[in-house]
């Protein structure tokens, strides 16, 4: 072969010569370069790409210990990988991933999305410099697996005196989010068991069920909360729900209900509810909705609760609040799992609680976010003929009913030409589709007070509203 035509950045922080080896790799694996094909001598190459020799010659010496060339003495470089190979071509293909989250976009509406400029550095810092010392070099070692103890018992005594949740450390299992712990949970339940879930409902719960098989049965939602009567008919075991604050409508869970819920529960061994309290600190008018646990006398009850939106979502901090029974079989069946969460981040938490600045941070971030939602909802009111509001007196999003012509797909589409995100209320739905008008989340906790005009003017002029 004469040369190799391949363009090298040299703005690129790849190096030269890792670019080079790329390149030939892929022309090796993608069938370009043949069996025994000679590559050009490293002289040539190099005057013909106006790299130096050194550069060509740690690109082929690299293919060559990967096996791709073989060196002949006095003959120079020759292609050695054959069509074998093809399946390595697949290692090339980028991995398609649906983390949006962190693209950026004019306005993003992620519903997991805080507010950063709130986040209390310089405490965080004061805490994580106690952590990060040498007389706490038993920190390097592994922890607890359910959790350190320390972390728990501020979590148990939070829990208590905020939502009334009556547990001790020993009941509380920490874990790197609460995806990470329901897999955990799923566990200790026969694959025969029957699940519950919303629906629409928070989406990540039964995308887990089904990766462990299991059989899931979807719940409707009314105004009231979850249709509970539904669930003695369907045969469900476990049920899943979000009563102080439904995903993704803000609705309450009927006292009523409640009852009734934990009634079902308690009359036949093995019926669970796992109460996921995910947002529940941020409460902006009348008295914080106890928890179900609150009301439970029969250990039916999970509770799970997280620091994603209390503090942030990257600290993966998040908890469940196991039964006594249920406690005993996570002891004996799963306590081979070391805790997925970092013991620094833990101490670091646990004195960030014990010194007072979770509860201050959280009345700071309720005020500023109980700010931003009137903005908002005050200038949603100039639409109202279009655009009805749902879940507008607690957490970090609502909902938007649209009625102006366009369906879900076209209005996340337009918005997205004026680089704004929003999410489509299908995507949290069992079937992922929904009878009735467009209806779109809108998580606005992570859009500075000051751009929230702007945000939903060129929302609503996107829209053609
Ligand atoms: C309904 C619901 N549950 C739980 C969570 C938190 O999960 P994690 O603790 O894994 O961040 C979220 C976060 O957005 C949520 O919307």
């Amino acid at each position: 072969m004469d040369m190799l035509s391949c363009d090298l950045d040299r703005t690129n922080e790849i190096p030269l010569y890792e670019q080079l080896y790329l390149y030939i790799k892929r022309e090796i694996i993608e069938g370009r370069l043949h069996y025994q094909t000679k590559l050009p001598s490293k002289r040539k190459l190099a005057d013909f790409l106006e790299i130096s020799q050194n550069t060509v010659e740690a690109a082929y010496e690299q293919l060559t210990s990967e096996g791709y060339l073989e060196v002949l003495p006095r003959k120079g470089y020759f292609v050695m990988a054959s069509e074998d190979l093809e399946y390595v071509g697949k290692l090339d293909v980028p991995i398609k991933t649906d983390n949006v989250k962190n693209e950026s976009f004019r306005y993003h509406f992620h519903p997991s999305i805080i507010d950063t400029a709130g986040f209390p550095f310089q405490q965080w810092r004061k805490y994580a410099k106690n952590v990060m010392d040498e007389r706490n070099s038993d920190l390097l070692l592994l922890g607890e697996p359910q959790g350190e103890f320390e972390l728990r018992t501020e979590i148990a005594d939070y829990l208590y005196h905020a939502r009334g949740v009556k547990c001790s450390p020993e009941q509380i299992v920490l874990g790197a989010g609460i995806e990470i712990l329901l897999q955990q949970l799923v566990l200790l339940w026969d694959a025969k068991t029957k699940y519950g879930v919303e629906d629409p409902g928070y989406h990540l719960i039964p995308r887990i069920m089904k990766t462990y098989g299991r059989d899931l049965y979807p719940l409707q939602v009314d105004n009231s909360g979850v249709k509970v009567s539904e669930i003695a008919r369907a045969g469900i075991d476990v049920v899943y729900v979000t009563p102080s604050r439904h995903f993704p409508y803000g609705t309450i869970l009927s006292v009523n209900r409640r009852n009734k819920l934990l009634n079902w529960a308690a009359e036949a061994d093995g019926r669970y509810i796992i109460e996921d309290d995910y947002d529940s600190e941020y409460r902006y008018s009348g008295k914080s909705i106890p928890s179900l646990q609150s009301m439970d006398q029969k250990g039916k009850v999970i509770y799970m609760g997280s620091f994603s939106k209390s503090l942030m979502p990257s600290i993966r901090i998040s908890y469940m609040v196991l039964p006594h029974q249920l406690m005993e079989r996570f002891r004996s069946e799963l306590s081979f799992n070391n805790s997925s969460v970092s013991r620094m981040d833990q101490h670091i938490l646990a004195q960030f609680m014990r010194h007072g600045d979770f509860g201050k941070h959280l009345n700071r971030m309720r005020k500023i976010y109980r700010r931003k939602l009137e903005k908002i909802t005050e200038m949603l009111k100039h639409y109202a003929d279009k655009i009805q509001v749902i879940g507008e007196n607690s957490g970090l999003h609502i909902v938007l009913v649209v009625q102006n012509g366009l369906d879900e797909t076209l209005l996340v589409k337009k918005a997205e030409t004026a680089n704004i995100r929003v999410y489509p209320l299908s995507q949290y739905t069992f079937e992922k589709k929904y009878e009735g008008p467009p209806q779109i989340i809108l998580g606005f906790a992570g859009i500075p007070e000051e751009d929230l005009d702007d945000a939903i003017t060129s929302l609503m002029k996107s829209w053609g509203i």
